[in-house]
């Protein structure tokens, strides 16, 4: 048993789509959660960019005694995951996985929609994705530009958000996609949006969530690290910008939170 808490981490608010799969499936555990927020969105910055403020994030959570970390981005997951398995070697972490396999697994039309952003798209990682599982499959791409800001604006349900989703789901829904992957943890968010505009062509949206807090779930199990199950689970909210910013990803957490 152990009461020490999951680390979370995002550039911003996306990561709370995770979060919410964490409270979901692991009532009992603590979690403490840093949105970045000072340096979101990390899209479109730099590899060794993202790499280090995915480092500093992660070398936060360590000190303050996380006993697991999910990078719940897959931005960061892309640009940094090996190097913080390196470095926090002693650590469990988890990443976000492109949902591809079972997108590609589940498609009847052949054709595959990933939106992510764009770092995460020309990574390496989900290109050694795409072409384990995508094999026989076409995968249409698109960098979701904009949609980040959108949700960080607490604006996901606006016709602002409809207008910057519309032309790409079109797009995939024209090229004959049935199966959209949420790649960007902040997307999960629009997916009201995207259902709605992708209504009556037959389109499942792939969020790879449940399936990260499974994983989690599993190495609690693998290290003996579960919470006690009388256990009252502590959520903490930190980041790197202002006090603001932490108070709207509690504010924001506590209307995702399936137990409240
Ligand atoms: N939520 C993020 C992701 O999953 C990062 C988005 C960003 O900051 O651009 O990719």
């Amino acid at each position: 048993m152990n009461d020490s808490p999951i680390g979370v981490y995002d550039s911003g608010l996306g990561g709370l789509t995770v979060w919410r799969e964490l409270r979901r499936l692991l009532p009992h555990e603590s979690l403490l959660f840093l949105g970045d927020g000072k340096n979101c969105p990390y899209g479109a910055r730099p590899r060794e960019e993202i790499c280090y403020l995915a480092d500093e994030a992660v070398g936060r959570l360590v000190a303050l005694g996380c006993k697991l970390i999910v990078v719940a981005c897959n931005t960061a997951t892309a640009a940094a995951i090996d190097f913080l398995r390196a470095k926090y070697a002693s650590l469990p972490i988890v990443g976000m996985e492109p949902a591809v396999k079972p997108a590609c697994l589940h498609t009847r039309s052949g054709v595959v929609g990933v939106l992510a952003t764009e770092r995460s798209l020309d990574g390496e990682l989900f290109r050694r994705t795409a072409a384990r599982y995508g094999r026989d499959v076409e995968i249409v791409t698109l960098p979701g530009r904009g949609f980040v800001e959108l949700v960080e604006s607490d604006l996901e349900d606006s016709p602002a958000a409809e207008a910057c989703v519309r032309p790409l789901v079109e797009e995939m829904i024209g090229r004959g996609a049935d199966q959209i992957v949420l790649g960007c943890t902040h997307y999960p968010f629009l997916r009201a949006t995207i259902e709605r505009i992708a209504a009556g062509h037959g389109v499942e949206i792939v969020d790879p969530s449940p399936a990260v807090a499974r994983r989690v779930e599993q190495l609690l199990d693998q290290g003996a690290l579960r919470a006690a199950p009388d256990a009252e689970p502590v959520l903490e909210f930190i980041t790197f910008a202002d006090e603001d910013y932490r108070l709207k990803l509690k504010r924001k957490a506590e209307a995702v939170d399936p137990l409240r």
